[in-house]
Formats: structure tokens, C-alpha cells, sequence
């Protein structure tokens, strides 16, 4: 029996033709930035995720720093965030100066633990960013309750979380100000790029103006009301996030169903954990596919026998606190988060795309396995 050992990458965009019909458009029209497919864009993506506003964006993390400076997080406050994330939910605060503060998380959900998050408050803790890591929903009532009984500003990291649900209802529609981010290995893609969702109309122009070099509402091209960015997408990524947006549920299914596939295949095998399921009040949005190994296995070993037999893997995620800048800036160390810090240990993302094959999932299945054995 020949092995294929041909490559099985981590992820893959999802494109088609429709996505190069209004990026070539938009090349025709030569309108190429500040023009209509952005409006556009933030028209669909604020219908499909239930927001009134939405602001395009150059990524995900230029998003987040904007509604941090938009908060007012700056030098002297205290922000508490999640350790088991990507940098970004971190340092979107520490570009303004604000001291990171990292309360544990939940060894089920992996998103922050609220009584935790409580626990961390101080007097001068000024906001609190949520993340929906690996797309599932973070608990998000009591968070925001949270911030409401000590006057905290709440920041929704939801760059992994497109069309999750919590408590019935799209991740973006429930009144917190939200990030969504599009570089390729996200549900879907626009390049780079990102969103913010608001319901706050007064946010919304703040995010226009400081993506936009802090530009006036009516004013002309040199003239700026406040220090802004250039922050903006341009018009052939919105273009491209228009296609996105209207195969979003075709791709969202089509990742739900590669993840229950996954699920089956993976059932038997022993030394590893699934994703957790959804419950009444979670519904995830597939992201990447996660397993979590037992406690004492060696996965570097597990990651070199997968790469020998053609499956990418990767060790997601790092806990942030951890990471050198983080040890050198503020003396971070193990034993801050325990919960976080063994998650990132034993964690593993197994290749995972809308477009992934079952007989490559079932490679990838077969690799895992006998590489736990
Ligand atoms: C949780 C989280 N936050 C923020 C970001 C930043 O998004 P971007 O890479 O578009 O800046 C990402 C994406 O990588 C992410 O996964």
C-alpha cells in the first residue's frame, strides 16, 4: 500500500468566481478606494450579523485599537483580557498606553471565566476585552454586567466568531461594540481586512473619522479634526467581502459539517479531546478545528509524525502572558493563568477549511491516531 504524503494545509480561503467578478469590477471602475463596494460591504455585513452600524477596517487588530483609543484606554488604566488568545485582543489597549491585566479562563470554553474577570477588577480597571476564541461565544451577560456594575467599557474581540450565537441570537447584534476579522485562514476573507460592529451611532462616526486620518464629517481632504490612522480597507477587499458575505451560509454550513465530521472520526480515538458541543445558550461559528491532548503526552512528537505523513498542524495557542515582550515588559510569568497555560500545552489545530475534503479528514483522523498510539 502506498501512503500519500501529499500535504494537507492548515487552511484554505474559499473563493469563486463571484468574488473575482466584483473584485475585477471594481478594477474596471478604477475607483479603487473611499468608494461605493465599501459602503456596500458595511451594509451586508451589518444586516448579516444584526448590527445597525459597521465600519470596514484594514484588519482585525486595526479595528480593536480603534475602539480601544474610541474608550479612551490609555496610560494608567487597567484592562483585563484573556491570556488564551492571539496578541491582538492585548495589545489593541497597550498601542494607548493602558496596563494589561490577564484574569484566567474557563477549562471548558476556553474563553474568560467571569468570576475571574471579577475577581481581577481594581480601581483602576477601565475595560474588559472579550474574545470568542476559536469562534465560540464568551459569556457575554455576565461580562456585560460586569461592566455595567463597575462602569467598565466592554470590547468584543469576535475576530474568530462570524455567525456564532449566543443566547439565540448573532454575535454582533447584541449592543457590544464587536471586531471581525478577515485574513484568509477566517471563515471568510476579504486579504486582509476587518470590521467593527456597533449600535452606537456616535461610535460609528468616530471609527469613520480615526480610520480615516482623523478626518472631519464634511470636511475636505486635509483637514483634521483629530489624530486618526490609516486604517481603511480599500475597495477591491470590500468587493471581495461582498462575495464573502453572500456565500457566508454556505460556508458556515459547509464548516459545521466538516467539523462533525471530524467529530465522528475522532470519537474512538483515545489521549484526546473534541471541541466542546454547543449548548442552548452557545452556538460556535467554526473557526479552526481544536483538539485538546491528554495531559503528559508529548505533542511535539505528535506535531513531527503528522508533518512526516503530509497533515499540517499547529500548537494554538500560546498564552499571551507568556510570550518574551509580554515577560520583558511586565514580568509575566508561569503560574498566572494555570487554566490557560495548560490549554496551551496540550492544545492542537488539526487542518480545518470550508472546502476540506472527507477522505483528508480522514487521513488527518488516521495520522492523529496513530500518532497518539
Ligand atoms: C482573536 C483574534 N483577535 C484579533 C485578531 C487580529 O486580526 P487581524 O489578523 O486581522 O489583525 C485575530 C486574527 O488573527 C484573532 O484571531
Amino acid at each position: 500500500m502506498t501512503v500519500s504524503t501529499r500535504q494537507i494545509p492548515l487552511s484554505s480561503p474559499y473563493l469563486d468566481e463571484r468574488d473575482e467578478e466584483l473584485v475585477l469590477e471594481v478594477l474596471r471602475s478604477g475607483r479603487l478606494s473611499l468608494g461605493p463596494a465599501i459602503e456596500r460591504f458595511e451594509q451586508v455585513f451589518a444586516e448579516k450579523v444584526g448590527a445597525p452600524y459597521a465600519a470596514a477596517v484594514s484588519s482585525g487588530t486595526s479595528g480593536l485599537h480603534l475602539l480601544a483609543a474610541i474608550a479612551g484606554l490609555g496610560k494608567g488604566d487597567e484592562v483585563i483580557t484573556s491570556p488564551y488568545s492571539f496578541v491582538a485582543s492585548a495589545n489593541c489597549f497597550i498601542y494607548e498606553g493602558a496596563t494589561p491585566v490577564f484574569a484566567d479562563v474557563d477549562e471548558r470554553t476556553m474563553n474568560l471565566d467571569a468570576a475571574a474577570v471579577e475577581a481581577a477588577i481594581t480601581p483602576r480597571t477601565k475595560g474588559i476585552v472579550a474574545v470568542d476564541i476559536f469562534g465560540y461565544p464568551c459569556e457575554l451577560d455576565p461580562l456585560r454586567e460586569l461592566a455595567q456594575n463597575h462602569g467598565l467599557v466592554l470590547i468584543q474581540d469576535a475576530c474568530e466568531a462570524l455567525g456564532a450565537e449566543y443566547r439565540g441570537r448573532t454575535i454582533g447584534s447584541h449592543g457590544v461594540d464587536a471586531v471581525f476579522a478577515f485574513y484568509p485562514n477566517k471563515q471568510m476573507t476579504t486579504g486582509e481586512g476587518g470590521i467593527v460592529t456597533t449600535h452606537d451611532e456616535g461610535t460609528w462616526r468616530s471609527l469613520v473619522s480615526l480610520r480615516n486620518q482623523g478626518r472631519a464629517d464634511g470636511g475636505g481632504w486635509l483637514d483634521h479634526a483629530r489624530l486618526g490612522f490609516n486604517y481603511r480597507i480599500d475597495d477591491i477587499r470590500a468587493a471581495l467581502g461582498i462575495g464573502q458575505v453572500e456565500k457566508l451560509d454556505t460556508i458556515l454550513s459547509l464548516r459545521q459539517a466538516a467539523a462533525a465530521r471530524y467529530g465522528e472520526l475522532l470519537a474512538g480515538v483515545d489521549g484526546l479531546e473534541v471541541p466542546l458541543a454547543d449548548d442552548a445558550d452557545h452556538v460556535r461559528s467554526w473557526f479552526v478545528y481544536v483538539v485538546t491532548l491528554a495531559g503528559g503526552t508529548d505533542r511535539e512528537r505528535v506535531i513531527a509524525e503528522l508533518e512526516r505523513l503530509g497533515v499540517a498542524s499547529s500548537r494554538y495557542l500560546p498564552s499571551i502572558h507568556l510570550q518574551a515582550y509580554m515577560r520583558e515588559r511586565y514580568g509575566f510569568r508561569e503560574g498566572l493563568c494555570p487554566v490557560s497555560e495548560d490549554l496551551s500545552q496540550r492544545t492542537l489545530a488539526l487542518p480545518f477549511f470550508t472546502a476540506i475534503e472527507p477522505q483528508d479528514q480522514e487521513r488527518v483522523a488516521e495520522a492523529l491516531a496513530g500518532a497518539l498510539r
